[in-house]
């Protein structure tokens, strides 16, 4: 059998290029379960990934897609059968393993969700590792108590896929939502998704730097790290939360301690990739109730096999509206 993949390859140069090509099932890599994927998705790391920007893949050639769903085809698995429908992120898959960016992949079965009832494999895909990684910043949000009622929680990054999917998460649980993009074409979709605030990033960075500022957001979620995960820590409430999940805008946390001895900010990371699968499935399960999939449809973007380097380039250049989804056969 053999089936088609997006198969990215170096050079001698180092130069990395992705061309969709036919397989042969005897190229896959070891794994207990076989899925005939019908859905990935396109995530930042998918970006750095096909450019080589991340210089994250050891062995080549290679094929990508961190996320897929899809339909198991073949299971030495007594957990999986023949016809079950299921998702999969992270687990370092598309990076470490071959991922979804094919029409087979196979993989061990550790790693595979069933998929929710309330979720078609379609809308799995649309919410990706994004949704799931939302879907956890706000779990661990609601855990260290910041209750509806103490402000504004800020999304950065608000445009992408986590921040958009974020936005709508805690706009449906009925917190109140400020957006932080530097986009302010996309301000009005971020209103519709259940933001009432946005907050322009140049005006946002551009305010002057005090070690402690005016009290404005009762928590956050931030995919951008660097100077603007520094600057809104010192604008979080006392007791307030900051999820940490992105470095869109950088690595370092150029900050200071007074937000945390003096206002009893907790800054918590979140890490989507080797979550454990009880919390995990959990988390799905509560995608599959709280997203509303019609609400999001017009942020989704979707494309072929084919459309995946062109999507890659726009995605690190923070040129990408929502989520993009890729329909694989
Ligand atoms: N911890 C985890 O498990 C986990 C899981 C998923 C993703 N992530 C990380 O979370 C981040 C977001 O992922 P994503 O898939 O949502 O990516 P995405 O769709 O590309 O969204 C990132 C957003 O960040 C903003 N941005 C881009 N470049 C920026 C820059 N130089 N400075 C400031 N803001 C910038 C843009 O939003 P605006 O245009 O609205 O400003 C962009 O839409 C990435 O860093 C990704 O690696 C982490």
């Amino acid at each position: 059998m053999s089936f088609r993949a997006l198969l990215t390859e170096k050079a001698a140069d180092g130069t990395i290029t992705s061309s969709v090509q036919t397989l042969d099932e005897g190229r896959l890599p070891e794994g207990n379960v076989t899925v005939a994927v019908d859905w990935a998705g396109l995530n930042y790391k998918d970006g750095l990934i096909l450019t080589g920007a991340g210089n994250m893949i050891k062995a080549y050639p290679h094929v990508a897609g961190i996320d897929f769903s899809g339909t198991v085809s073949a299971s030495e698995d007594w957990r999986f059968h023949e016809g079950d429908k299921v998702l999969l992120t992270g687990w370092r898959v598309g990076e470490s393993h071959w991922g979804g960016y094919a029409e087979t992949a196979r993989v061990n079965g550790d790693w595979l969700v069933p998929l929710p009832k309330t979720l078609s494999a379609r809308d799995a895909m649309v919410l990706g590792t994004a949704g799931l990684t939302a879907m956890l910043a706000v779990d661990r949000l609601e855990a260290a108590g910041v209750s509806k009622s103490a402000g504004p929680i800020l999304v950065t990054g608000a445009a992408g896929g986590v921040g958009t999917i974020a936005i709508s998460l805690l706009a449906k649980l009925g917190y109140e939502v400020a957006a932080l993009s530097g986009r302010p074409q996309h301000a009005e979709a971020l209103k519709a998704l259940g933001a009432t605030t946005i907050v322009d990033r140049a005006a946002f960075l551009a305010e002057p730097d005090k070690p402690l500022e005016a009290a404005r957001w009762a928590g956050a979620v931030d995919n951008v790290g660097g100077a603007l995960l520094g600057k809104l820590l010192k604008q979080v409430h006392y007791d307030g939360v900051v999820a940490s999940i992105g470095m869109a805008g950088g690595t370092d946390l150029p900050t200071n301690v007074l937000p945390f001895i003096l206002r009893g900010v907790t800054l918590v990371g979140i890490d989507s990739v080797m979550r454990p699968t009880a919390p995990r499935v959990a988390a799905w399960q509560r995608l599959g109730e709280l997203f509303d999939a019609e609400a999001y449809s017009g942020l989704v973007e979707e494309i072929g096999l084919e459309g995946l380097p062109e999507a890659a380039k726009r995605i690190l250049a923070g040129e990408v509206r929502g989520r993009v989804l890729v329909e694989v056969r």
